[in-house]
């Protein structure tokens, strides 16, 4: 991967995730909720396909763990510079990755403890989206904590309006907790985007331009029946990435005292994209 941060900077900026992760906020899926409470029968039929859609979507971490390690890799297929960037790295992405799985498996048991689903049947199905390949075909390493800081805030901002809608409040409980931790996995995205404009100027704005044209949410392109799903559920609340564009339009403004001519080029066509939306 070229054009990497200097490990310093990436150790840095895992170091602020991990205060951010103290032991305190800590919760798991055995104790975290009164799981005899929960009851489907007080969701509507779109807010129990919505708890199915985003089961599917955290329970593909096996994927999304994957891309990391393809991209940055932690062996001898990299020189020594660059293994010292992706060691740094991967003190955050096996630590989030246990904190997305934790987020299927609270999702998963949501749906068996309030009656939705079959424990055995639910493995199954999810199987069968769980096993395609997930990718991001990314070049410059920017791209792929931009792509994520969109996916990120957009995921938080589901999981908030989901809640405010949730007729189960053991549902509300879970998507409480869920997007607490989205919104610290976007707080650690957006300082690695910030650190990337700091360091690197304009070389980063091609890059994050082309996260932003071409930009799809998790599985849009692999799971079946995944748009008119999509457009189904944003009847409860909306699923859309565009509201996080705003976010990264800020991210880029605090990231650097005075934006250049190509910097502010960017924050305009992200605006128009988010615009265009509406
Ligand atoms: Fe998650
Ligand atoms: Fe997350």
């Amino acid at each position: 991967m070229q054009q990497l941060l200097d490990p310093a900077d990436v150790a840095e900026a895992v170091d602020g995730f991990m205060a951010a992760t103290s032991a305190a906020r800590a919760w798991d899926v055995e104790t975290a909720f009164d799981w005899t409470a929960a009851d489907a029968g007080r969701l509507t039929e779109g807010q129990r396909s919505a708890v199915q859609f985003v089961t599917i979507i955290e329970d593909h971490l096996p994927g999304y763990f994957d891309v990391y390690h393809r991209s940055f890799p932690v062996d001898d297929t990299v020189d020594p510079a660059e293994f010292e960037h992706n060691r740094e790295l991967y003190h955050f992405t096996v630590r989030w990755a246990a904190e997305e799985d934790t987020h299927a498996r609270a999702l998963a048991r949501y749906q068996r403890a309030s009656g939705m689903a079959n424990r055995d049947l639910l493995r199954g199905e999810l199987a069968a989206e769980g096993r395609k390949r997930f990718d991001l075909p990314y070049e410059h390493p920017v791209q792929f904590f931009a792509y994520a800081l969109v996916q990120e805030k957009a995921t938080q901002i589901y999981y908030q309006h989901l809640r405010e809608v949730s007729g189960d409040p053991v549902l509300g409980a879970v998507l409480t907790r869920l997007a607490r931790d989205e919104a610290r996995h976007f707080t650690f995205m957006a300082d690695m985007v910030g650190r990337y404009l700091r360091a690197q100027g304009d070389a980063a704005v091609e890059p994050i331009r082309d996260v932003i044209a071409a930009f799809r949410m998790p599985l849009a392109d692999t799971m079946r029946g995944y748009w008119r799903w999509a457009l189904k559920i944003a009847d409860v609340a909306s699923y859309d990435h565009t509201g996080a564009y705003e976010h990264l339009i800020k991210v880029i403004d605090r990231a650097v005292d005075a934006k250049s001519d190509r910097l502010t080029e960017l924050t305009g066509f992200i605006g128009e994209c988010g615009a265009l939306a509406r």
